[in-house]
Formats: structure tokens, C-alpha cells, sequence
């Protein structure tokens, strides 16, 4: 977590560094700060909590100078305190850090030693004082950083400057994300691209043991040894304004608004309807090997593991493949048993998630072939990957993922089409009728988005609530995890997802008139059996939130609240659910008066372990 900026230009960069690093706010905000070398002095300012304090601190603007790197932090090591926030310094050297320093309790003592005084409970800060200790014997910042990176064990993005060099900024990666721009006289780093859209379209993405050198005019990549290394530049076509928050109150009431455009996006120049077949260009996996996998297994984690669960009803159902679901931080140290004919498939919205990382180099290890179904373009996890499905979302800013969710799901709908079309399970008729399914969706979730004001009066009903259970049977199960999930993150409400089926193992026994019950029922051969579960919650006095498709009418006079899902397919029908449920949940968090967008105690991208 925590977000890395840097600036080295023509122009103040002070504000350059804060604008930046409102955009890198989702990836922590316990606190936040920014150094500028100013008249040869590097000046650092620091403050607790929300960016909005570091910007009172800022606000008399006598910050001045045309070089500066920035953090906003998101606490691993120590509290959040201004002691604790970055950039830190050790002499005439100022660094920030995403990530974690594993070995530096030993590098503490050494330093220790040699006379060092800590004034933090950081990791960072060994960082500091290395670089400080390897400049006695550098010719030049950059040299000390491939000396300091030789000792250090752990993730790390870093950027740091030196009093001495008024006019480069070195920045190392190692396990962390890293994004590097040229600008006109100008070079920019960030933690990722949303800070540098305003600045420059051309990025480079840094990679594992990449060392940058910026100057206002040319951005140096060298490798350890210090030899320069050629990386190329992508173009990321993101606009600005997407980035922003477009109208809505908060980003994350923004996202849920985009899903439709999603679904288009995701899907578009995909598939060819005449021959009822998905085109996925990126996959790099042959006919041959989809055609000979024998097993699937899908590793991911929050809100992307759901969709994952997702995938494996749908895969087994439409091609007899089984598939097996793992959390990354599960999946690798527990010895899979993966086969060299195995599909791997590491699904992440940022593709920096360090467990799903860890995982996909494991599967890779093991033999498998790795596919990702990643959001960002040049992620870890898509350029460590065989193949990829990129599920062009845009960027996602709010912390509570939504359309990334449903941008995953189309994803895997439009793999399992082609996959069944390859081992021809699927004909092209067959093939044809789900690309109406899949295009059918945009309007489905559109007319879901109509009728939020009724979702808007359950939320008003039971906002109040200390306790939420939600209830699925298949393909539904993973929603009501999912509508849990959601809910917890952004209302602080504890609320539990469960398989309908298992309720009365165990959470039935907490059921009462205080603990609204949201089931999910779509028009299914399960139906019935659901139905059943809803009765015993209401026989006990909870009030419950039916989802059901629409024309079901007999829950009317039993629900406190119906509300219908379009009728679709029951494979369809998740994203459908999800969508409803993404509105319940933040309308219950914007009644109680949480910040959705930044719910306390998470990190939108969690590159640590
Ligand atoms: C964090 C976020 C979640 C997200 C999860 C996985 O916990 O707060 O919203 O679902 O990470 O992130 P990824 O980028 O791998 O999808």
C-alpha cells in the first residue's frame, strides 16, 4: 500500500505533489507529506490523517522549488503519526517508500552501530540512513541506491533525493508498482498512472530491479550493476477525467454508475457474432492447450476472489471442467498440486496484489500456464503473465471495488465462450445465444441502476442495523459473500455471507427481529429450496430483503422488501445481483456518514502480504 510520487520539472512542485497524491489517496491516508528542495536545502512537510491537514500545513505556499517526491501512507510499521509519515531523512538524503522492508530489524542494528539515530518506528527509515552511510563512498545518489538495494529483502517502490543533486530523482522497484513519465522538461514518478495522465500519456512501467534516474528533460533506467537498460514506453489512453469523480458524489457511487459501460467496454471487439465465437487476442495460450487442460484453477483475493467463485460455477457448468478456488495468501504455501497441463488463472483489479502475485509465480514455477484478468494495463501481474484478458474498467479509485467485480466477471464469461467453442461443447448457434446473454447485460444493469430509489428506502429501513445476513444457493452464493463484503467495508456493519442451504448449521442461531436477512432468488431450479431458507429466517422474526427475478410475485406479501433483478439467464444473473447489492451497501454507508470512498483501515491495492 501507501502511494509514491515524485516531480522534477520547471514548475513548483509542491502542488504538483499534492494533486498527484489525491489521486494515489486510495492506496492509504493515514497520513501524508511531501519534500521540496528548496535553495539547495530539501524542506519536508508532514501531517496525520487525510491529505486535506498536509494541505492546511501547505496552504501559507512557502514551500518553493521545482523538485519533490511524495507519500500517502497506509501504516505497516509504527502508528500513524507525523514522526511516522514520510518522506524521511538522514542528512542531506529525503526518501518515500511503498512496501516492506522485510530484514530491517538486522539493517537497524548495524546502523545502530555505526551511529545512526532512529526517529521513527518505520522500515523506511534503514532505507534512509543506508543511503546516507553508502553516499560517504558514491559518486552520485543513484550509485549509493544500487549499493543500499543489494541489502535490502522485501517490496519496495522508493524515490528519494539529495541535497547535493539538485536536479535528479532516483527511483528503484522491487515487488512494488512503479510508474515512470516524460513530460515537456519534465519527468514524473507514481505509485501508478492516475497522478501522470494529466501530465503525459507516455509511461514506462518500471520493472523488479529497475533503477530510474529523472531529470527535468530524461528519465536513465539502469539495472543493479549499473548497466542502462531499454524500456519502452507504453501509451495509456485513459483520459484524465476518468479519473475523476464525473458529477457523483464520491468515486465510488461513480463506478457503481460505469458498470454498463463496463460490460460494453469489456466485451467490445471481443467476439464475432457470426460465428458465435470470443476473440481474445491477448491470451497467448493456444487452441491446443485450452483444448487440453483438464483442470482450472483460479486464485485471486477481496472482492476479485468472488468473481472467481464466480467463474468456477459457471466454468463447470458450461464446460465440465473443474476448477478449483484459492485465496492468494492460501494458495501459496499450501503446496498446490498443480499439473503441467493445468490453466492457472490469477484474477486482480490492480494486478499488484502481492499474494495473487506470489501465487502466479508459483503456478508458473509448478508448470502451469498463467493467465490474468487484470484491470491495469502493464500491472506486475499481466507482464508476469502468459496471457492476459484485460478488463478495461478504466480506473477504479474508490477502495470498495465494484465495477472491476463485473468488468472480471465478463472477463470469464467471454473465456469460458471461447474455450467451449474451441472443444466445440459450444456450436456457433450455442455461441451466439450467449453473446445475446452477454449483450443483453448493459441494458439489464442500466434498468437495476433505475431503481435505485427503491433500494434507497431499504437502506433508510434498516441503516441503523448492527448485524447483516446474506443468503445464496450456486452461482448466488459468491453475491451474497460479495454483498457482505461490500457492506462490512464501507458501513463497518458486520455482516456475514452464507450458502443458503448452510444457514441453519450455525448462523441461524444469531437470527432475530435485529438482524435483517438479504436473500437472493432468482427464478432457478434452486428456487424453491431458497424460498424454503427465507421462510425459516422470517419464522424466527428477522425482517428480510428478498432479490428476485423479475414477475416472481409470491414473496410480496412475505419480504419487508422485493426487489426484482431483470429476468436472465441464472449464469447472468450475478452481476445483476452485485449491482443491487453495491447500491444497498453505500447507500446504508452514506446514511451512517462513512467516507465510501476511503473506509477506514483498508488499502485499495494491498502489495504487501
Ligand atoms: C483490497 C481492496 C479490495 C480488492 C482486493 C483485491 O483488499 O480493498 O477492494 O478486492 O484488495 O485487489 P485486486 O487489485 O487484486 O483485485
Amino acid at each position: 500500500m501507501c502511494g509514491i510520487i515524485g516531480y522534477v520539472g520547471q514548475e513548483q512542485a509542491s502542488s504538483i505533489l499534492v494533486d498527484g497524491l489525491k489521486r494515489l489517496e486510495y492506496r492509504g491516508y493515514d497520513s501524508s507529506g511531501i519534500a521540496v528542495l528548496q535553495r539547495g536545502h530539501v524542506e519536508v512537510r508532514r501531517s496525520v490523517g487525510k491529505l486535506a491537514n498536509l494541505e492546511q500545513t501547505l496552504s501559507g505556499g512557502d514551500l518553493q522549488g521545482t523538485m519533490g517526491i511524495g507519500h500517502t501512507r497506509w501504516a505497516t510499521h509504527g502508528k500513524p503519526s507525523e514522526q511516522n509519515a514520510h518522506p524521511h531523512r538522514s542528512g542531506n538524503i529525503v526518501i518515500v517508500h511503498n512496501g516492506i522492508i522485510e530484514n530491517y530489524l538486522s539493517l537497524k542494528v548495524h546502523l545502530q552501530q555505526e551511529g545512526f539515530q532512529f526517529e521513527s518506528e518505520t522500515d523506511t527509515e534503514v532505507v534512509s540512513h543506508l543511503l546516507a552511510s553508502y553516499m560517504k563512498q558514491s559518486q552520485s545518489l543513484s550509485e549509493a541506491f544500487r549499493s543500499v538495494v543489494r541489502e535490502l529483502q522485501g517490496s519496495y517502490a522508493l524515490a528519494g533525493i539529495c541535497e547535493d543533486e539538485p536536479h535528479a530523482i532516483v527511483t528503484v522497484r522491487s515487488g512494488c508498482p512503479l510508474v515512470v513519465g516524460q513530460g515537456e522538461k519534465a519527468s514524473y514518478l507514481a505509485s501508478d498512472v492516475t497522478p501522470l495522465l494529466t501530465h503525459t500519456r507516455d509511461m514506462i512501467f518500471l520493472e523488479d530491479g529497475d533503477i530510474a534516474v529523472l531529470t527535468p528533460g530524461d528519465i536513465t533506467v539502469m539495472a543493479v550493476d549499473g548497466h542502462r537498460v531499454k524500456r519502452k514506453p507504453t501509451t495509456v489512453d485513459w483520459s484524465a477525467d476518468a479519473a475523476e469523480k464525473g458529477g457523483f458524489p464520491n468515486f465510488m457511487l461513480k463506478e457503481i454508475h460505469e458498470q454498463p459501460q463496463v460490460i460494453l467496454d469489456t466485451l467490445r471487439g471481443r467476439y464475432s457474432y457470426d460465428s458465435g465465437e470470443a476473440d481474445l487476442p491477448d491470451l497467448s495460450i493456444t487452441s491446443e492447450e485450452l483444448s487440453n487442460t483438464k483442470r482450472i484453477w483460479i486464485v485471486a483475493c477481496g472482492t476479485s476472489w468472488h468473481s472467481g467463485l464466480v467463474g468456477k460455477y459457471l466454468i463447470e457448468e458450461m464446460l465440465r471442467t473443474p476448477v478449483q478456488v484459492d485465496i492468494g495468501s492460501e494458495f501459496r504455501y499450501r503446496e498446490p498440486m498443480i499439473q503441467p497441463d493445468d490453466l492457472f488463472i490469477a484474477i486482480s483489479q490492480s494486478g499488484e496484489t502481492a499474494d495473487t502475485l506470489a501465487a502466479a509465480h508459483e503456478a508458473k514455477r509448478l508448470g502451469a500456464r498463467v493467465l490474468s484478468i487484470v484491470n491495469v494495463v502493464g500491472s506486475s501481474l499481466a507482464r508476469d503473465s502468459d496471457g492476459v484478458i484485460y478488463t478495461r474498467c478504466g480506473p477504479e479509485v474508490s477502495v470498495a471495488s465494484t465495477k472491476a467485480f463485473t468488468g472480471q466477471v465478463v472477463a470469464l464469461y467471454l473465456l469460458a465462450l471461447h474455450i467451449g467453442r474451441i472443444r466445440q461443447q459450444l456450436m456457433a448457434d450455442d455461441g451466439r445465444w450467449w453473446l445475446d446473454q452477454f449483450r443483453a447485460l448493459p441494458g439489464q444493469v442500466e434498468h437495476i441502476l433505475r431503481q435505485e430509489a427503491e433500494i434507497i428506502s431499504m437502506a433508510k429501513r434498516f441503516y441503523t442495523k448492527s448485524n447483516f445476513l446474506y443468503l445464496g444457493r450456486g452461482i448466488n452464493y459468491p453475491i451474497a459473500l460479495e454483498g457482505a463484503l461490500k457492506l462490512k467495508e464501507i458501513s463497518y456493519i458486520h455482516a456475514e455471507g452464507y450458502a443458503a442451504g448452510e444457514m441453519k448449521h450455525g448462523p441461524i442461531a444469531l437470527v432475530d427481529e435485529e438482524m435483517p436477512v438479504v436473500v437472493l432468488a432468482p427464478r432457478h431450479r434452486l428456487y424453491e429450496k431458497t424460498v424454503s431458507n427465507l421462510m425459516e429466517v422470517k419464522a424466527r422474526n428477522a425482517p428480510v430483503i428478498a432479490f428476485v427475478s423479475e414477475g416472481e410475485r409470491e414473496l410480496g406479501g412475505i419480504a419487508d422488501f422485493v426487489f426484482s433483478i431483470p429476468h436472465s439467464h441464472p449464469l447472468m444473473s450475478p452481476i445483476l445481483f452485485t449491482v443491487a447489492l453495491q447500491l444497498l451497501a453505500y447507500h446504508i454507508a452514506t446514511l451512517r456518514e462513512v467516507d465510501v470512498d476511503r473506509p477506514r483501515n483498508l488499502a485499495k491495492s494491498v502489495t504487501v502480504e
